[in-house]
């Protein structure tokens, strides 16, 4: 496969030699299965750093530059990932920071996770076998820290132990579905609204731990201010929606049509027959089992959805199956109870298929997720 390097560079002029110089003659030689080029992504650093790279490009020819606007890393990493993909054909991505602090030794051991047939690597200083760096003053070890452990609480997403960093490997194939939606963040908290998505979107994620080290020569760019500001409202955003307008979002509206359906086929059955509620409610459910089958295949779990009649009937048949069993022993089950006990005087049927739908509610939404549309790895 073919593997383009990104390394974003502002002002990282030594370092980003250097960093060249260890790739090309300690890492990439111990690479047999790969063709290995790099690509330094640069702002137009005012050191000079474009013009030290096209210097060392008659030297090595597997190397590269993109020289752009500032707008800062992540939209430097989109633009570079779009060059690498349109103009180097890349298959595979890094991206590692210039100044050193990512261990370019650890590069085939990422390879290693795509080989293996991960789409994404994550390298993770937070886990067993990682680190960060033992002089840091204690505070900046807080705030590193404590940073991710916010990430991981607010997405609800714990799998993953470092969201923030920037040493990873990926498949153009989750560039290339992200990138539209990679706009809004164009700073440092790029690496967590790109993972983040990757990780919803089902890419196999894996991890791999490393030292991170300290930076010799220059300054980080980062501004924490601007930074924490910025990542807590993309995290806070992104997980509202995820839970809003996520699955029990859409599950919730579709079981709303569903029960104006069933709530209109009841009130008609009792107003015009004495059949006993429980029965009454296991007819007009009939209705909204089949409206809320279709709207979820082609909505709320369109990811996981029938691919051919064949299985879109066997489904539907598991669909009714399960409902039903809800349907009967929950929502008629207690719609027929309230009835024997309470009798039916106008309004007490409805009271008892309103707090009866809200106890088949939490059924139904376990059955239809961990049964019927359970996830499906990526393919
Ligand atoms: N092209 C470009 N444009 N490159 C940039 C920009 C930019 O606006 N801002 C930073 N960089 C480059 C730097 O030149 C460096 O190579 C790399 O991005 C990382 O920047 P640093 O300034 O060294 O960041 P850090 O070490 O403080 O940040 C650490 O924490 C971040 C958040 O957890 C690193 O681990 C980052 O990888 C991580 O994302
Ligand atoms: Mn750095």
């Amino acid at each position: 496969m073919k593997v383009v390097v990104i390394t974003p560079t502002y002002n990282e002029k030594g370092n980003v030699e250097k960093l060249i110089n260890i790739l090309e003659e300690e890492v990439f030689p111990k690479i047999k299965n790969h063709d290995m080029h790099i690509l330094v992504a640069d702002d137009n650093s005012p050191d000079g750093t474009a013009d030290a790279i096209k210097k060392l490009m008659q030297k090595w020819k597997n190397l590269d530059v993109n020289v752009g606007e500032k707008q800062g890393l992540g939209a430097a990493y989109v633009r570079a990932m779009t060059y690498a993909v349109d103009k180097m054909n890349a298959d595979v991505m890094f991206q590692i920071d210039a100044d050193l602090q990512h261990d370019p030794a650890k590069i085939p051991q990422f390879l290693e996770k795509i080989d293996q047939g991960y789409d994404m690597v994550i390298g993770t200083r937070y886990s067993d076998g990682g680190s960060i760096p033992a002089g840091w003053p204690i505070q900046r070890k807080i705030f590193s820290i404590l940073g991710n452990l916010v990430v991981r609480t607010i997405l609800l997403k714990f799998s993953i132990h470092d969201w923030t960093g920037g040493f990873r490997v990926l498949r153009k194939e989750v560039f290339l579905k992200e990138k539209n939606e990679l706009t809004s963040f164009k700073g440092y908290t790029f690496q967590v609204s790109f993972l983040n998505k990757a990780v919803r979107d089902g890419f196999k994620v894996a991890e791999v731990p490393f030292h991170f080290g300290e930076r010799s020569i220059g300054d980080s760019k980062i501004a924490p201010m601007a930074y924490i500001t910025d990542l807590l409202k993309y995290v806070i955003t992104a997980s509202i929606k995820e839970k809003l307008f996520g699955t029990f979002g859409k599950f919730l509206v579709v079981g709303g049509t569903g029960f104006i359906i069933q709530l209109i086929v009841y009130k008609f059955i009792i107003g015009s027959s004495n059949l006993p509620l429980g029965l009454a409610n296991l007819l007009s459910a009939q209705l909204a089992i089949f409206s809320n089958y279709n709207l979820n295949n082609l909505w709320t779990f369109k990811h996981e959805k029938s691919s051919n009649l064949a299985s879109y009937f066997v489904k539907m048949l598991g669909f009714f199956a399960t409902s039903n069993v809800g349907v009967l022993i929950i929502q008629s089950g207690l719609i027929q109870l309230g009835e024997i006990f309470f009798g039916r005087n106008y309004p007490l049927p409805y009271v008892y298929f309103v707090l009866a739908t809200g106890v088949l509610l939490i059924y139904n939404f376990s059955m239809y997720r961990f049964v019927i549309w359970r996830k499906k790895p990526h393919q």
